[in-house]
């Protein structure tokens, strides 16, 4: 059976550094939650002390009601994923997955079933006599993923499964885990830097920034409303202009200004903001209203052109990597060349504005 997850304030310590200062999060039973950030972020530190391979120097995780702290790993029934495969090589991929159920009471008979559904599931199952070597990457890593799922765990725990695959692979393979998963319904945490993996493969995310969760939610609702700038930039990309928001109207630096609606919160102070605006939520404005930018670099790419941009003096914030703005190719008149100058409006509704240090004014956010 399956358990929902509750981590409750933990805290993780090497010797005297601390990596996790203070964290809780709930996943819910059933669902493919994953965990996203940087590297040495902490996720795999949180992973593993779920697992129960790191300690836990305080707070609680359950599973379900029941906490597990004390729990050695062997006995949490969980199933592991890791990026190198960790499947015997000198064993067929037939007795690869049964290798799990061999310390399981389980019968003969019922092993035979058991392992033939799994090797349909992950379809490996014209593969089952081969010996891993003779198998690709990605289905080397399938039938890691049968052997970890046969034994019907609690928890499915996976840790960057997908980073040795090449990018073609890692596409194909991020469909059939997700389907997998799907199919087999068993709570998954994934972890993995890769945010356009997560957003594809995810039920829910949860952004983590230095051992701390920045924000949880669905993968449409952190790209639209990200709780803070280092979202807004670690997942997709977001310009950062400086902005004011008085009177209802927030102004761009050079003058341009919009009426945000009931986007903002009503509480959200007035005076300098900080104003997200994506590479999709620009519009050409043929009045020259709007702000003008002017064309550094063009980058065809087929269904869209991305232009890089730069703007007057104080526009936008510092030490930025790049400004973009893709213009879609379906749609678009004609391709700008670079030293050309164009007028750019933003969709007011797509706008996030966050104050001075950072943090997300939109009505609705919550981190
Ligand atoms: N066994 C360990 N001893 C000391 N420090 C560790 C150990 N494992 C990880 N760390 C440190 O903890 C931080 C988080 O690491 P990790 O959880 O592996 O990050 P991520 O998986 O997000 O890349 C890093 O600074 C890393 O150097
Ligand atoms: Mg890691």
């Amino acid at each position: 059976m399956s358990v929902s997850i509750h981590v409750e304030n933990v805290v993780k310590q090497y010797g005297p550094v601390t990596i996790i200062p203070d964290l809780s999060v709930d996943i819910r039973n059933g669902e493919f939650f994953t965990l996203l950030g940087p590297s040495g972020c902490g996720k795999t530190t949180l992973l593993r002390m779920i697992a129960g391979f790191n300690s836990i120097e305080a707070g609680t995780i359950r599973f379900d009601e029941q906490v597990i702290n004390a729990i050695p790993a062997h006995k949490r029934n969980i199933g592991m994923v890791f990026q190198n495969y960790a499947i015997f090589p000198h064993l067929t991929v037939r007795k690869n997955v049964e290798y799990g159920l061999q310390f399981r009471e389980v019968s003969k008979a019922e092993m035979a079933t058991r392992v033939d559904d799994i090797l349909k599931t992950v379809r490996i199952d014209e593969y089952q006599d081969r010996l891993p070597e003779r198998l690709s990457g990605g289905q080397q890593q399938r039938v890691a993923l049968a052997r970890a799922i046969v034994v019907h765990p609690s928890v499915l725990l996976m840790d960057e499964p997908l980073s040795n695959l090449d990018a073609k692979l890692r596409v194909e393979m991020r469909g059939a885990i997700r389907d997998i998963q799907k199919k087999v319904g068993i709570t998954t945490v994934y972890v993995t830097h890769d945010q356009e993996e997560a957003l594809c493969i995810s039920d829910r995310i949860a952004v983590m920034r230095e051992g701390v969760i920045q924000q949880v939610g669905g993968p449409q609702a952190i790209y639209a409303r990200p709780a803070n700038t280092f979202v807004a930039t670690f997942i997709g990309h977001s310009n950062l202009f400086n902005a004011t928001w008085s009177g209802g109207e927030l102004r761009f630096a050079p003058g341009y200004a919009c009426n945000l609606g009931d986007h903002m919160r009503s509480d959200a102070r007035e005076g300098r903001v900080v104003a997200g605006v994506r590479p999709e939520e620009f519009h050409l404005s043929d009045s020259g209203t709007g702000l003008a930018a002017r064309i550094v670099k063009t980058t065809f790419l087929g269904r869209y052109v991305n232009y890089e941009l730069a703007f007057a003096d104080a526009t936008l914030r510092p030490d930025q990597a790049a400004i973009e703005f893709s213009q879609d190719v379906g749609t678009a008149k004609r391709v700008f060349e670079p030293g050309e100058t164009i007028h750019l409006e933003v969709n007011p509704a797509k706008i996030n504005v966050f104050s001075e240090d950072g943090i997300s004014l939109m009505r609705g956010v919550a981190p």
